[in-house]
Order: C-alpha cells, then sequence, then structure tokens
C-alpha cells in the first residue's frame, strides 16, 4: 500500500503536501515524491529514496516548489526496486508529452500489454513500474482536456488504482480518480485536499467525501465535477469526518503501536457502546439485523484474513462453535481464495481486516459470494473496500491505527467476533442468564486489560534479559494458540527476531529439538480447561534448559517455581482469556524492539495493509 496526498487551494501546496506525507507515511515509507503546479505553469517534481524527511530536506535545497496546486506520494514498492525513478510523481513522455504528473497507489495488471503498444507509438519508459506506463497513456490520449484523457485512460486498464494528477497545460486543475484503492476528497474552504485516508485531511477540513469506484474529480479552486470514467455526471454525498486529530497525533507517547497498546481499554469500551442490551440478555447489532435469521440458521462459517486479523479469525471460530454451535474454520484468505472452497448457500464467510483494504482478503471475499455465501465484515475503517464488499458487518470502532504492528484492532477484532457468537447463539441455544453474565464480562475487559498495562515497566525489565537471544518459541492451546501466534508475530515484525507461534502440545513433535540453554520460550499459561497440560508442556522446556515465560493467571503462586517471568493477567473466563493474554506479549514485543533499537512503528519491508497479492 502506499500514500497519496494532493492539494489544490490558495496555500503553499508543497509545504501542505509533506506534512500530509507524513501523516500517511505508515502507508509505505520506501520513496516519496511530490510535484506542485507553479504560478509560471511549470510543474516541479522532487523525489528521493527513505523517508519523508529525507524528501523534505531535498525541496528545501530546490527552488520553484511554490505553487498551491500539487501531488505527493509515499510508496510501499510493488513493480520496481526502490529508486528515485520508480518513485512517483511519475511524468508523460518527456518528448511527445504535455507535462503531466501522476501518482498512484494501486496495481495496473495489463499494464504490459499497454507499455508494449506506447512503445510502438515511441514513449521512452525511464523506470519500471505500472504507474509510469498509466501517465504515458494519458499523455497518449490528451488532447487539451485533463479530465477526459484521465477517463479515457481508465477505460482501457484494469487493475486498482487511485490516482491523482496535474498538468502543466491546465495548472489550475487537478484529477483524481478510483478503483479499488481508497481516495477521499476533504472539502474546505476554496480548496481540496485529497488523501488515502482522513489522518491528511481532518488538519484542514471536517467535510469529505469517498470517490466510489471508476469516479472521476475535476477539481479546481472553486468547482468540483465527479463523473463515472464514462463522463457520466454524479453526486458527491459530502460528509463530516468523525475522527479527532488528537486520534492521529503522538500525543506524550514515544511511539503509535504503544499509544494503541494503551489505547486499548478505551478503544473496547467503543466498541461495546450502545451494544449491549442487559435486560434482554443480547447483544445489539444494527449491521447484521437484517441477516439475523440467515445467520442462526447458517450451516457453516469461514472466518478469513491475513496476519493479526487471521489470528483473530481463529480465536473467533473457537467462540462460533462454543457458543453458536455452528460448525466453524478460519483460513488465509490468500488460501482460502485459490483452494477451491466448498461454498454454498447456507455458509457464512466473514473477512477480518482492519484496514478493509487487504488485497488477498477482498479477492477472497468476492469469491465466496460468487458461489453464494453471506460476506460478513469485522472491520475498523469505515466504508473501507472490504466493508463496501460485504452484505453486513460490525465495525470494530477501534478508532484509526497507525503503528504498522497491529494491537488495538486484534483486540478489537476479537470482541467483535465474540459479540457475533453471543449473538448468533442467542437466537439459537444461549440463555438469557449466560449472555448477560458474558456481557458483564466483556464489560469488565477494559478495566483488565488497566491492569495489565501497570505492568509494562517490568515487562521490559524481563525482555531486556532475553534481548540477545535470536530465536524465541509462544505456545499456548486452545484459544491461546492463536494467541501464541500473535505473539510471535509481533516479536518478529517490528523486532526482526525469529520468533515461532504454536500450540504447546505440538512442541514435542519436532520444535522440540530447537530448545538450548536459555532459549526463551513464552507459555500462555492461565488457568482453564487446559491448564495442567500446559505445565506439562514447560517441564519439557525446563527440563532441556529453556527459560520460560509465562502469562498467567493473577493469584498463580505455582507458576512461578516453574517460570524464569510471569506476567499476570486478570482471571477472565476461558474463551476471552485472548483479550487479555495478548496485551503483555504486544509490550514483551514493543519493549523488544526499543531495546534492540529498531523503527517500531515502520519496520522494515512492510506497511500497514497490504493491497497487493
Ligand atoms: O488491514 P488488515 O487487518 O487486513 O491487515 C492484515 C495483515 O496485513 C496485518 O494484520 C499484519 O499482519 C500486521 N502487520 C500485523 O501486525
Amino acid at each position: 500500500m502506499c500514500g497519496i496526498v494532493a492539494y489544490i487551494g490558495k496555500k503553499p501546496a508543497a509545504t501542505l503536501l509533506l506534512e500530509g506525507l507524513k501523516r500517511l507515511e505508515y502507508r509505505g515509507y520506501d520513496s516519496a515524491g511530490v510535484a506542485v503546479a507553479n504560478a509560471d505553469g511549470k510543474v516541479q517534481v522532487a523525489k528521493s529514496v527513505g523517508r519523508v524527511r529525507v524528501l523534505e530536506e531535498l525541496i528545501e535545497t530546490r527552488r520553484g516548489f511554490d505553487g498551491s496546486t500539487g501531488i505527493a506520494h509515499t510508496r510501499w514498492a510493488t513493480h520496481g526496486g526502490v529508486t528515485e525513478v520508480n518513485a512517483h510523481p511519475h511524468c508523460d513522455d518527456p518528448v511527445k508529452g504535455h507535462g503531466i504528473a501522476l501518482v498512484h497507489n494501486g496495481i495496473i495488471e495489463n499494464y504490459a500489454s499497454i507499455k508494449t503498444y506506447l512503445l510502438e507509438k515511441g514513449h521512452v519508459f525511464k523506470g519500471e513500474t505500472d504507474t509510469e506506463v498509466l501517465v504515458h497513456l494519458i499523455g497518449e490520449l490528451y488532447q487539451g482536456d485533463l479530465e477526459r484523457a484521465v477517463q479515457a485512460a481508465l477505460r482501457e486498464v484494469t487493475g486498482a488504482y487511485a490516482i491523482c494528477c496535474i498538468c502543466e497545460k491546465e495548472p489550475g486543475v487537478l484529477v483524481v480518480a478510483r478503483k479499488g484503492s481508497p481516495l477521499m476528497v476533504g472539502v474546505g474552504n476554496g480548496e481540496y485536499v485529497v488523501a488515502s485516508d482522513q489522518s491528511a485531511i481532518v488538519a484542514h477540513t471536517n467535510q469529505a467525501f469517498t470517490l466510489e469506484d471508476y469516479t472521476v474529480a475535476k477539481l479546481t479552486r472553486d468547482s468540483l465535477r465527479t463523473s463515472t470514467v464514462d463522463d457520466v455526471e454524479i453526486d458527491a454525498k459530502i460528509l463530516a469526518l468523525e475522527v479527532d486529530l488528537s486520534e492521529i497525533e503522538l500525543g506524550d507517547f514515544e511511539h503509535f503501536m504503544l499509544k494503541e497498546i494503551f489505547e486499548q481499554p478505551a478503544a473496547l469500551t467503543r466498541t461495546l457502546q450502545g451494544r449491549v442490551d442487559h435486560r434482554a440478555g443480547q447483544i445489539v447489532l444494527g449491521g447484521i439485523g437484517d441477516h439475523a435469521r440467515a445467520l442462526a440458521s447458517s450451516r457453516r462459517i469461514t472466518l478469513i484474513g491475513q496476519g493479526t486479523a487471521l489470528h483473530a479469525g481463529m480465536i473467533g471460530s473457537y467462540l462460533m462453535e462454543e457458543w453458536a454451535k455452528i460448525p466453524a474454520d478460519w483460513d488465509f484468505a490468500s488460501e482460502f481464495r485459490y483452494r477451491n472452497p466448498i461454498v454454498s448457500e447456507g455458509s457464512v464467510v466473514v473477512a477480518v481486516s482492519q484496514s478493509g483494504e487487504t488485497a488477498d482478503t477482498l479477492a477472497a471475499l468476492q469469491e465466496a459470494k460468487a458461489r453464494g455465501a453471506m460476506a460478513l465484515g469485522v472491520i475498523n475503517v469505515v466504508g473501507s473496500s472490504i466493508a463496501r464488499e460485504t452484505d453486513a458487518g460490525i465495525y470494530l470502532r477501534v478508532g484509526p491505527e497507525i503503528g504498522v504492528a497491529s494491537t488495538k484492532a486484534f483486540v478489537g477484532q476479537v470482541m467483535v467476533s465474540a459479540m457475533l457468537a453471543l449473538y448468533i447463539g442467542r437466537r439459537r441455544f444461549l440463555s438469557q442468564d449466560f449472555v448477560s453474565s458474558t456481557l458483564r464480562e466483556l464489560e469488565a475487559i477494559p478495566a483488565h486489560i488497566e491492569r495489565i498495562l501497570k505492568q509494562s515497566e517490568s515487562i521490559r525489565r524481563s525482555t531486556e534479559k532475553y534481548i540477545e537471544r535470536e530465536n524465541w518459541l509462544f505456545l499456548g492451546r486452545g484459544v491461546n494458540y492463536p494467541v501464541a501466534l500473535e505473539g510471535a508475530l509481533k516479536l518478529k515484525e517490528i523486532s526482526y527476531i525469529h520468533a515461532e507461534g504454536m500450540p504447546s502440545a505440538e512442541m514435542k513433535h519436532g520444535p522440540i529439538a530447537l530448545i538450548d540453554k536459555g532459549m526463551p520460550c513464552v507459555f500462555v499459561a492461565t488457568r482453564n480447561s487446559q491448564y495442567e497440560k500446559v505445565l506439562s508442556n514447560i517441564q519439557e522446556v525446563r527440563s532441556r534448559g529453556g527459560h520460560v515465560i509465562a502469562v498467567a493467571t493473577e493469584g498463580d503462586e505455582h507458576i512461578k517455581s516453574m517460570a524464569e517471568d510471569v506476567f499476570y493477567v486478570p482471571d477472565v473466563t476461558e474463551m476471552l482469556q485472548p483479550l487479555v493474554t495478548v496485551v503483555p506479549l504486544q509490550l514483551l514485543a514493543y519493549h523488544a524492539a526499543v531495546l534492540r533499537g529498531k523503527d517500531v512503528d515502520k519496520p522494515r519491508n512492510l506497511a500497514k495493509s497490504v493491497t497487493v497479492e
């Protein structure tokens, strides 16, 4: 995924674009670039490899970035290496062209055939990207009207795009378009700020609209025209943005990841707000109300996602079987999509995703729908591509997540999955009493997490003891097995330490060979139906010299004799334990990354969401 920002108005565009890029940098950060249309009509371009601050320093040394129309981009490489040439903006042909500059998020799938056509027409390409091909095509089709040329080019392409483009021949015009990749237009007083998400818009205006797929917007300082790629005029539905600036700023925290870990209690309180009806012993889920009956009679529920979202989906499948008593399973969206899944009427496929933009999850959901499944979403970003593809869904309401390592979205996804399981279960077998008491347990989770967060410093001290170790194991059973996977993923993605998560019992089927003196083995060993079994697995590690770090239930003194370090969590009913057991593991990963001097919020090679397959 990449971040796009564009501006047209009265202010100096370059400053505003750089500020917007910094807010969007979590979306991709291997290179960045800006193009500004100046008063003299010239389009100035600056690009650099590395972070936005490198680009900012470059622009400070250059003249001519003083216009008030411009486009900018921060990249996560897909086609072509991380080079200045491949960074955006891209321009049309220097000889045959018209001074058109373009930024793009997405993938033009048929770029190779278009490139062949353009090469035959004499175009010369500097780099290897699909985006350069698109801007050359727009240039080829340009006949004095940028909006028309963009529409014509987009009629020729397949794939996904969010684009913004300017042209030397039309200095007061900004043309933007979208299909598949997100793009919003902020509407201010005599100005427009266009961006991949609202975080680059809210500082300027709270009025905005989301571009629909296959839609083009032509913006000038004092006009807005939205149309389809076939030039049928349509209305833009301008709405008030709900996000608050403080939600996307660091405040007193050093990193977004830590801020988001500490936001979990408040985030989960919002997830529950207005959705709990104690009197009826029921959950109120307006987004799926019309499907209640079909859900209660569904024959199978499959939860799909990738990475952290899949781990939450795995826990969701345990919850569905336990509470809704419907056969449930989970799959990587990327695998589900291509394994010819048996999905039919009566099947429900639940897409779990923070961003709502993950390409594999989106495609898998489309596949499931095409095969007759009901498509549900457990999504954070309102109006995202996956949310729009679903038949119904439940938003997480945990607020914007900016740290690349997902934390508060995970607990939000688990909580929503629990609510969904209770919702369906109540319509099948669950009693009012059971649901009411479980709802009270859910409502107590934010306070439980507050208590765990107080251990942050002692978790840091424990982590420090093992910080030189390059291999870790994370182990858990039942609903805490996905938590073990999540703990391992968190550690590897931000500290680059090799970590493997697995069911505790699986260890002795091979991975036990890895255990040597002092190897850190993190066990989720809370009191539940499998506690005794986990203790046996802990003994297996200890007798081979491994160091045990246990996540245990408050009051469990016995475990201290079996573990070098213990992180305590409040006693919670077994099925809801992941909501608390994951928190110490998030903190462990965070402290490990800081202790190793890593860039916590922007780990190498990653981007916040993966919009390519
Ligand atoms: O936006 P999504 O929840 O669909 O993203 C799915 C994964 O890419 C994401 O959870 C990823 O694994 C995170 N980096 C984990 O911290």
